[in-house]
Parts: C-alpha cells; sequence; structure tokens
C-alpha cells in the first residue's frame, strides 16, 4: 500500500470508532423508554473493539470518489458496521460456530451470556435501520429508503443472514463451486457489495458508476472471503484475534478446501487486477480504494 495512504484509512476507520460510541451512548432517543445498561454494555462490547472497519471505511471511499465526505455518509457507514458487528456476535454463539475469541478478545456470549450476546445482536441490528433513516443520511427521503431497503436485503433472507443459514447446512456435506459462491456471496459478499453501492448512491453517482461500483464490490466480496477461509487455514490466532483451523474441523465447504491454497492464490490475483481494471477509468481519484482492494487481498488478520 502506498505509505500516504495508511494513515487516512487510520483515520477513517477512527472516525468511525467515535462515530459508533457516540451513537452507542446512554442517552435515550425519542421514543426509546430506557437503555438498560448491561445491554448496552454489551452492544459496545461488540462493537466498539477494534475491528478493521472494512465496510465503513469502504463505503465512505466509495462516496468520497464521488464528492461527497460529510457527517451524513459517516452515518451510513456506522449503519453498516452496526449489522457486520451483530453478525459477528451471533456468527460466534455456540448454536453457530461456538467460538470464545473475537478481535482478541473473549467473545460477547462468553464475556457476558448467551441470552445478552443474542439481545446485543438484535439491538444492533435493530439500531442500524434507525441511524441509516436519520435525516442527515440523504436530503432526498427517497434515496433515504432506497438505501434503508437495499440494506435489508444485503442483510436478511437474501443476503447474510441467508448466507449464513447455507454455510451452517454445508457443514459436512460436499458442496458444488456454484453452491459455495452462492452461499460466500451472500453470507460475506452481501455487506461488502452494499458498502461499495451505498457509497456511490449517498453521493448521487449516476446510475452507471453505481453499477461499476457494485460490481467492484462484488469483486472484493469474493476476494476477501478467499482471503479469509485462506487465513484460517494458514494464520495463528495470536494475528487474527480469533480461533484459526475452525472450516476444516466443522467441515465447512470453502473454496479453499475445493481448490487449494495455490489455486486460491491465483484466483485472488485474479480478482485483484478485475477490481483494478474497475476503477482504472477514474484514475487517481480511486487510489484509496484500489489501496482498500490490495490489503484485503493481502491482509494478515
Ligand atoms: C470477519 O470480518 C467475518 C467475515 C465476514 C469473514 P472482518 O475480517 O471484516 O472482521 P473485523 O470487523 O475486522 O473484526
Ligand atoms: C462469518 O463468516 C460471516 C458473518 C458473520 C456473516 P465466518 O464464520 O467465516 O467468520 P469468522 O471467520 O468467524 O470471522
Ligand atoms: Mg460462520
Ligand atoms: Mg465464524
Ligand atoms: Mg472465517
Amino acid at each position: 500500500m502506498a505509505p500516504d495512504l495508511k494513515p487516512h484509512l487510520a483515520e477513517n476507520a477512527r472516525r468511525i470508532e467515535t462515530a459508533l460510541a457516540d451513537i452507542l451512548t446512554a442517552a435515550t432517543a425519542s421514543g426509546e423508554i430506557a437503555r438498560p445498561a448491561r445491554l448496552l454494555d454489551a452492544m459496545r462490547y461488540g462493537s466498539l473493539n477494534g475491528g478493521k472497519r472494512l465496510r465503513p471505511v469502504l463505503l465512505l471511499e466509495a462516496a468520497a470518489l464521488f464528492g461527497r465526505a460529510d457527517s451524513g455518509v459517516l452515518h451510513a457507514a456506522c449503519a453498516l458496521e452496526l449489522i457486520h458487528c451483530y453478525s459477528l456476535i451471533h456468527d460466534d454463539l455456540p448454536a453457530m460456530d461456538d467460538d470464545d475469541l473475537r478481535r482478541g478478545r473473549p467473545t460477547v456470549h462468553k464475556a457476558f451470556d448467551e441470552a445478552t450476546a443474542i439481545l446485543a445482536g438484535d439491538a444492533l441490528l435493530t439500531l442500524a435501520f434507525d441511524v441509516i433513516a436519520e435525516d442527515k443520511v440523504h436530503t432526498d427521503p427517497a434515496v433515504r429508503l432506497r438505501l434503508s431497503r437495499e440494506l435489508s436485503r444485503a442483510a436478511g433472507v437474501g443476503g447474510m443472514a441467508g448466507g449464513q443459514m447455507l454455510d451452517l447446512e454445508s457443514e459436512h456435506r460436499p458442496r458444488s463451486e456454484a453452491e459455495i459462491r452462492l452461499l460466500q456471496s451472500m453470507k460475506t459478499g452481501a455487506l461488502l457489495r452494499y458498502a461499495c453501492r451505498a457509497g456511490a448512491l449517498l453521493a448521487d453517482a449516476p446510475e452507471s458508476d453505481v453499477d461499476r461500483l457494485t460490481r467492484f464490490g462484488e469483486v472484493i466480496g469474493l476476494a476477501f472471503q478467499l482471503a479469509d477461509d485462506l487465513l484460517d487455514v494458514e494464520a495463528c490466532p495470536e494475528v487474527m484475534g480469533k480461533a484459526t483451523g475452525k472450516d476444516a474441523e466443522a467441515g465447512k465447504a470453502t473454496l479453499v478446501g475445493l481448490w487449494g491454497v495455490d489455486r486460491t492464490r491465483s484466483e485472488l490475483d485474479r480478482l485483484l487486477n478485475e477490481a483494478r481494471d474497475l476503477l482504472a477509468s477514474y484514475g487517481d481519484r480511486s487510489a484509496t480504494l484500489t489501496a482498500l482492494a490490495e490489503f484485503i487481498v493481502n491482509r494478515s488478520n
């Protein structure tokens, strides 16, 4: 990554962290009755804990590419990260992947208890739709509605949650490449795709650019999950901040399992080139987004 991009990305991740902390305060919003301390603590524990903030940073950069960078975009980025954090809390539950470590700390159900972890996930998911509906996200209510509906579709039965279902069903069952691709495009791809697409929509980019950014999101979404599965095979838990070697142990169907490490690496190279090509027409303006695609492919945690 170009050296001057690192502080820029770190600064954006810091902005996300601060904005999330502002959203997750003890003060009730109008219409809320009370925010029970234990539930709020679990929500904060599961969200304000040094994630890479890839999805919200992608959203910010996609919006910036088309000239929008204000607190409304930051708000939309936070809504997406709240959904991601909820998905991780539930993904780690004993009934799902049964993991004890996340982002280098005990998982929410370990630090609190299972019921609290379930509720923290529920409340983060619900809060996300409150946040994306805020006036400052976009002056045009029709755009806010579109962003909200698309977020629901990326996160729900036809997106992330549906993909998690297919993922669990894939344990100890042979799956074809097409089946695994479908699973991954939903489980991980949908939110990354949304990040890039929503950024363009927030900035009122022309539809052809929205389509291009959507395709970019799909390409890096697949690259992201290939890298995650590769790291599950090759990295150590200390660096990852979460357990590794779990996919093979659980008999999870992954493309790495199907293809092996070498073919996965060459596919990652191919996807990175495709991602670069998609942004080529934007020239230097897309340097940060390209750097993010490179980071996703070459990341070590
Ligand atoms: C991990 O996502 C879960 C998957 C979708 C594979 P990230 O690697 O983006 O996790 P954080 O947010 O940085 O912890
Ligand atoms: C989780 O995928 C994807 C979602 C949370 C939607 P994984 O189960 O592979 O994620 P990690 O490896 O636990 O982070
Ligand atoms: Mg999982
Ligand atoms: Mg998991
Ligand atoms: Mg994984």
